[in-house]
């Protein structure tokens, strides 16, 4: 058990109800409130990749926090991919199913050379929507995926084999 994932599961905050009634929701707060827990994190998610990378794409909002603590961590760029409508410069998008809706996310156009190699990372797989987006958003631009890297999967609904890759990490599993 790597210290990451043991502080992960000692910090992983379990609240039940949130957002919605029948929701188990799971709060990694408390795990970017602990330096110690935050590095170790930031590190492990930093390593997970095949080879070396060029960047870390972040997933807005809660992958941005870990996303930039492993770019800090690994000496590499940090690449937003943001929420529809928040990119001021030329775009890709990318729309994703939510239980209600869709919602898209968006990639600057011109954020990095074409071939450039990347590592995505989010903080939570759950069903696969958003990372499925976000590696579309990375073939759109011509980026390499150096890795699909997570603090958390909730194995149970299945995500990883919407993303239909080898490569995907998670740190913890619940
Ligand atoms: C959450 C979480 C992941 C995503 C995982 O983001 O941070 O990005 O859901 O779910 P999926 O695998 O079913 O797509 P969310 O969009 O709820 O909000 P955020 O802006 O707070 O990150
Ligand atoms: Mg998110």
């Amino acid at each position: 058990v790597s210290a990451a994932s043991e502080a992960l599961d000692r910090l992983i905050a379990t609240v039940p109800g949130f957002p919605e009634p029948g929701i188990l929701f799971r709060d990694l707060t408390p795990v970017l409130a602990d330096p110690d827990a935050l590095r170790a994190v930031a590190s492990e998610l930093a390593a997970s990749a095949h080879g070396p990378y060029d960047a870390i794409a972040g997933v807005e909002a809660r992958g941005f926090a870990l996303a930039a603590a492993a770019a800090a961590v690994s000496g590499t760029g940090l690449v937003l991919i943001r929420k529809a409508g928040k990119l001021p410069r030329a775009v890709y998008r990318r729309e994703y199913a939510l239980e209600y809706g869709t919602a898209a996310l968006e990639l600057h156009r011109d954020e990095l050379p074409r071939g450039s190699r990347v590592l995505l990372v989010d903080d939570v797989l759950a069903t696969g929507g958003t990372l499925e987006a976000a590696l579309g958003l990375l073939a759109d631009a011509g980026l390499q995926v150096a890795g699909v890297s997570v603090a958390l999967e909730l194995a149970a609904l299945g995500g990883r084999a919407r993303l239909a890759r080898d490569d995907v990490r998670a740190i913890a599993v619940v």
